[in-house]
């Protein structure tokens, strides 16, 4: 009998150490199997109690009442599937008549408390089912990627999402973005993410870096094109456009359009090319961008409205020749000048880390999801890298990338070196990779004068 209470007392003390500091690992062992008695054993209450029932139907009462039997209850929404995951449980509920998911949406902190769940989301399959994603711990807190993460083309997981759920980028189908966020709040971090990501796929990355290249020259290896100023910038997008015209004229050259053409075989995008033929994507990397867009004299502020013009062109066209755009900055708003709206209106997904003020916030959400706003200005300090995505479709979700460093970054694509594919346009940019590091002689402070 003490071996069995010893033994009770350490898988307690075990639980309980995994749980304080490795909810991850707790989860696995222990918190699926507490979950899941909980959830299906207190459903029904819960459910009454977060006001999820719906009176039985009439037919049921009045059988109850010829019969002589007690008022059937209240019914709670069907449980079609309880589903667990490495993060947390999925639960998929069947509505009854009368019921709709911004009921269940609406009851969300409600279901977490009752559950004692860490987060629950909510959001609609089809009509009339509805999925409950609940996370047994914080998975923003200390990021894990699951191993297996799907990727293909143009489509690469960058960060994980509060609701256990991956957050991929996908470029095909949003082919441009704006991350915004203040100073230290993960923007570098997210983007060398990107970076690690695409350089194990065909296409080749182009970057523009105003803070003199520190975030993305160490990555040269593997980027076909990279400028460290706007004087480099603007040259360098001006090539860029010239590359995007050559694609289009090879798509040209390529519809097919004749009479007994299918529809499906006439060539629109890159990506109806053959794959013999199709040149490759190219992803545009801008880091600080309200550097492009600032000027003090005559000559900048015609520099910078070049500059504008060439991305704004880019977003416009790009997509279809397979040029995407990734603009990262502090903030993006029409006070950085003329064109700056017009551009931002074709960067469809959105991505806000941290912001010390609520314009900021609205600079990427405003227009597209009023209460990511909120959610954007909540924030803390004490989490970089924490940030609130949405897309033109209204919907945003908190999301945290893993902490990649710049070693993991530089080994990422010192890898896949041998994919940096060339682009006869921007050849002039290619970047020099010095092989021995050159110490840089930082000029000694004056001596003061002897007397
Ligand atoms: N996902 C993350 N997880 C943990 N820590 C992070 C994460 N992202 C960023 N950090 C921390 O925050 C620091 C600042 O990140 P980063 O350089 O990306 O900020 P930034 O927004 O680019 O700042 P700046 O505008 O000054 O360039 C990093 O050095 C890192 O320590
Ligand atoms: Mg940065």
């Amino acid at each position: 009998m003490r071996w069995l209470i010893a033994a009770v007392v350490l898988v307690a003390v075990l639980a309980g150490l995994l749980r304080w500091r490795r909810p991850a690992w707790y989860w696995l062992s222990f918190g699926v199997t507490f979950a899941t008695c909980r959830v299906l054993g207190r459903y029904r209450a819960v459910m009454d109690a977060c006001g999820l029932t719906v009176p039985p139907p009439r037919w049921r009462l009045a059988i109850a009442r010829m019969a002589n039997r007690p008022v059937p209850e209240p019914r709670a929404p069907r449980i079609l599937r309880l589903r667990p995951t490495r993060t947390g449980l999925v639960l998929r509920l069947g509505l009854r008549p009368g019921q709709d998911a911004f009921d269940v949406a609406a009851s969300c902190d409600r279901l977490r408390h009752s559950f004692g769940m860490f987060g629950v989301t909510s959001r609609e399959i089809r009509s009339g089912v509805v999925e409950l994603r609940m996370t047994g711990y914080d998975v923003l807190r200390r990021v894990q990627m699951p191993a297996r993460a799907e990727r293909s083309t143009m489509r690469v997981p960058v960060a994980l999402r509060e609701d256990g759920g991956v957050h991929y980028r996908d470029y095909r189908t949003t082919p441009h973005a704006l991350t915004i966020g203040a100073t230290k709040s993960g923007k570098s971090v997210y983007q060398r993410n990107l970076v690690a990501e695409l350089a194990a796929q065909e296409v080749a990355l182009v970057g523009i870096d105003c803070k003199q290249g520190v975030e993305l020259f160490p990555l040269a290896r593997r980027f076909s094109a990279l400028a460290d100023n706007p004087d480099t910038a603007a040259d360098l997008l001006d090539a860029l456009i010239s590359h995007m015209e050559d694609v289009y004229q090879l798509i040209r050259s390529e519809q097919r359009i004749t009479a007994d053409t299918p529809d499906a075989d006439i060539a629109a995008d890159i990506w109806d090319l053959p794959d013999h033929l199709r040149p490759v994507p190219v992803v545009l990397l801008v880091d600080e961008v309200a550097e492009l867009a600032l000027f003090a004299t005559k000559d900048e502020e015609k520099r910078r409205d070049r500059i504008i013009t060439a991305l704004a062109r880019l977003a416009q066209l790009g997509r279809a020749a397979g040029i995407y755009l990734e603009i990262c900055g502090q903030r993006f708003g029409s006070e950085l000048g003329k064109g700056i709206t017009m551009l931002r209106a074709q960067l469809s997904v959105r991505t806000a880390h941290r912001v010390n003020d609520e314009t900021s916030a609205n600079m990427a959400f405003g227009d597209i999801a009023p209460d990511a706003v909120l959610a954007t200005v909540q924030i803390p300090v004490s989490a970089p890298g924490l940030a609130i995505t949405g897309d033109a479709s209204g919907g945003w979700s908190r999301i945290r990338t893993p902490h990649t460093s710049l070693r993991a970054a530089v080994d990422a694509c010192n890898k896949h070196a041998h994919l940096t594919p060339d682009l006869p346009a921007l050849d002039a940019f290619r970047p020099v990779l010095a092989s021995p590091a050159v110490p840089v002689a930082i000029p000694a402070p004056a001596a003061p004068a002897t007397p």
